[in-house]
């Protein structure tokens, strides 16, 4: 058990800056996803809190403790990296045994704990392999079993399914959710897939450049995104972005998309502003088979069942807009349907900066 806490963190590798002004306090217990893109700066942040990094400046605390002068092994946290680093002329067993040998387990003991953790993880059966003899989805999965067998303060967790096929990830990452949930050991998890981040995450980071992007709960992230940057990275398929224009009147604001395609009323703390994007949800966007009299139409440019839900993308005068519909609304390619936007769930950002204004 234990608060993480990472204050004014900068780190530079020559004139690379891989994290810029990081702050973030991860409370007792959690489950806090670090979430950007390649080369955004998670696997440094967690190289930088397990000890294998040097904060450039800022200061780490591990319960209150300032760890920046520690070495990894002081510090009792349990990494997963992105590229699981087994011993290579060691079984899985071994592998995995290895942090209990130094905690002074009895043997049963330590056999009962890789046991019962090898079967919830499906590699009971390859226990006397080495790693070489196993699939990549299997190391990663020896690997997660080391860090878990033992009780530290912090995971630490490098995007550890990113080499499990589609079904198993799904599987693996409902295991990990439970799994700590039940330990209570507090954890961050890094990944750039961001229904993994949605899924598990009691609060998660979003991240690019280096820099913090927003950090809150999935829900709140998907629904009050920060910025344009946020928005477009969460959810799936993307959020609309649409340029256009506010135009206020009367205390009211409206939403006036280029070309004069659709307008839609928007949040009144929006200011009057030429140049913004609207931000609008497939699942706000409705489609009409039959256009309704005098309402907005668009063309069917692409149709892609999902089964329980289906992705039609229409093409409004040349501005290429994706709703989530019901999969039983028969409609045809290149067909004029009519579309109504969901207003209560969009967003206004500016187009210079990609700052939410509403
Ligand atoms: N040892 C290093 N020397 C120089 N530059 C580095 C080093 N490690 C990381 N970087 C740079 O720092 C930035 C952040 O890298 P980092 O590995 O933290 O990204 P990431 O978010 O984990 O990306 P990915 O999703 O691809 O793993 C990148 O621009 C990367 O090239
Ligand atoms: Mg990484």
């Amino acid at each position: 058990m234990a608060k993480l806490r990472l204050s004014s963190i900068n780190k530079a590798f020559g004139g690379v800056d891989a994290v810029k002004d990081f702050n973030l306090t991860v409370n007792d217990g959690e489950f806090l996803v670090l979430l950007g893109p390649s080369g955004s700066g998670k696997t440094t942040v967690l190289r930088m809190v397990a000890g294998l990094e040097t904060p450039t400046t800022g200061e780490i605390f591990i319960d209150d403790v300032l760890v920046n002068g520690k070495l990894p092994k002081e510090r009792d946290v349990a990494m997963v990296f992105q590229n699981y680093a087994l011993y290579p002329h060691l079984s899985a067993y071994d592998n995995i045994s290895m942090p209990l040998k130094s905690k002074k387990l009895s043997a049963e003991e330590i056999d009962k704990r890789i046991k019962e953790t090898a079967e919830v993880l499906q590699i009971g059966h390859v226990l006397t392999r080495k790693p070489g003899q196993l699939s990549g989805g299997e190391q990663q999965r020896v690997a997660v079993a080391r860090a878990v067998v033992r009780s530290p303060k912090v995971f630490l967790f490098d995007e550890p399914l990113s080499n499990l096929d589609a079904k198993l990830r799904v599987t693996a990452r409902g295991f990990l959710k439970r799994l700590q949930k039940d330990l209570k050991v507090t954890t961050v998890y890094v990944t750039h897939d961001q229904a993994e981040a949605m899924t598990m995450a009691d609060r998660m980071v979003v991240m690019n450049h280096g820099v913090l992007q927003q950090i809150s709960e999935p829900d709140r992230v998907y629904r009050e995104p920060a910025n344009m940057f946020v928005a477009s990275f969460v959810g799936s398929p993307p959020i609309n972005l649409v340029p256009g224009a506010i135009v206020k009147a009367d205390g009211s604001a409206k939403f006036v998309a280029k070309g004069n395609i659709f307008e839609v009323p928007v949040s009144s703390d929006a200011p009057q502003s030429e140049e913004v994007y609207l931000g609008v949800r497939p699942e706000d966007v409705v489609v009409h088979a039959k256009p309704p009299k005098g309402g907005w139409t668009a063309r069917v440019y692409l149709q892609e069942p999902m089964g329980s839900v289906q992705f039609l993308t229409l093409d409004v005068n040349g501005t290429k807009i994706v709703s989530q519909t019901q999969p039983n609304l028969s409609v045809s390619l290149n067909q004029t349907v009519g579309f109504s936007i969901q207003h209560e769930g969009v967003h206004v950002f500016d187009a210079k900066d990609g700052r939410r204004m509403d």
